[in-house]
């Protein structure tokens, strides 16, 4: 059903997106944003729940920016892929159709291969040290603002997805070996593919929403995500085997068409950014609420939830390193992200 609505409504966007074309019509008029006395509607689209920390932080931004700038912007939050899967309204931003999404770095990365690097196992060593390095424009400016001129993509900052693991329908998963054969589902990223291959399961990517009916079916033996994912998803409900596999600590990206956010005056842009990063630092904290009663919700369902041969997947993951990091730039970026750590799970300082 989700998946239909998304579908009506990608068809819809596309309709408004040709005739925005040739008469301006149902697309933002660029020169108009803003405008004192009138209200600029801002469509964001987002892939999960109303309960998830995401919607619940973006919720309160989209509040805040309308009261601080009286009224004159108003972001409409389209949650549970209302207006399409993430590669879908990647599009959408890009075409300008609508306005800001919350992606998937493994969306960015099929736009420009460097954004992998923050996408990979052995990153990141927390989520501290991840929200850390994003707010650094001097490690990753360069990767956040490659996209503004090429994808009219710019990025504005990042929510975690926490810490990533393997959840199945058929059992425990202690070491690789236990996923021979199995079918998990990836995100739609050639470097999640291979990381899953590392892992010792067959990978199968696919959007997010279709991942519920497929294990369900049988299309799927597992899928890999957060507890936060697991539960709002009901995935426990078809998979109830979770098993600590952290294999990755993965990241959500806030993205924005550039040439609306160029049309925004510097004071609003200012406006925008500051709430920005006050729902940064709210999805943060509710990070680990949610996580706990996740876990607490799926475990009231009959899920649960494993340790792992954790050296085992540490040694199946080494290469993934030589393999995906093969520029000069792409090295450089890695190990400008590992000196930041000074988290205490990085072992530093
Ligand atoms: C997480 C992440 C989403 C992503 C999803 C997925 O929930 O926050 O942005 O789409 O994982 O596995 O597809």
């Amino acid at each position: 059903m989700r998946l239909r609505i998304g579908a009506a409504i990608a068809a819809i966007a596309s309709v408004t997106l040709s005739l925005s074309a040739c008469s301006n019509l149902g697309g933002l008029d660029l020169n108009k944003v803003g405008e004192e006395g009138k209200t600029t509607w801002v469509k964001l689209a987002l892939n999960q729940t109303e309960t998830h920390p995401s919607y619940i932080a973006l919720d309160h931004l989209s509040e805040r920016f309308e009261e601080r700038t009286d009224g004159r912007w108003k972001i409409d939050i389209y949650p549970n892929e209302q207006l399409g899967s993430q590669q879908e309204v990647l599009q959408f931003v890009k075409s300008g159709a609508i306005e800001m999404a919350i992606v998937s770095g493994t969306q960015l990365e099929n736009l420009n291969k460097d954004f992998q690097v923050l996408n990979m196992p052995t990153t990141f060593s927390s989520v501290e040290h991840q929200m850390d390095v994003i707010r650094q424009p001097e490690i990753v400016g360069e990767v956040f603002s490659s996209l503004e001129e090429s994808d009219n993509i710019s990025v504005i900052g990042g929510f975690t997805q926490g810490s990533r693991n393997v959840y199945t329908s058929f059992g425990i998963v202690k070491t690789p070996a236990d996923l021979a054969g199995k079918k998990i589902r990836v995100q739609e990223s050639e470097m999640h593919i291979r990381m899953i291959e590392l892992m010792g399961g067959s990978a199968t990517p696919m959007s997010y929403g279709e991942v519920y009916t497929a294990i369900q079916s049988g299309v799927l033996d597992g899928a890999e995500n957060n507890e936060v994912s697991y539960s709002t998803q009901r995935h426990m409900e078809v998979a109830p085997y979770f098993s600590y596999t952290n294999h990755l600590i993965g990241l959500d990206y806030m993205i924005m068409r550039h040439d609306l956010r160029q049309a925004m005056t510097d004071e609003d842009r200012a406006i925008f950014d500051e709430e920005w990063e006050k729902a940064m630092v709210e999805h943060t904290e509710l990070w680990d609420k949610e996580t706990k009663e996740a876990i607490a919700e799926a475990e009231a369902t009959g899920a649960t939830f494993d340790e792992v041969d954790r050296e085992a997947f540490i040694e199946a993951l080494t290469p993934i390193k030589d393999e995906f990091l093969t520029t000069d730039f792409q090295k450089q970026l890695f190990d400008a992200i590992r000196a930041a750590d000074t988290s205490d799970a990085g072992g530093k300082k």
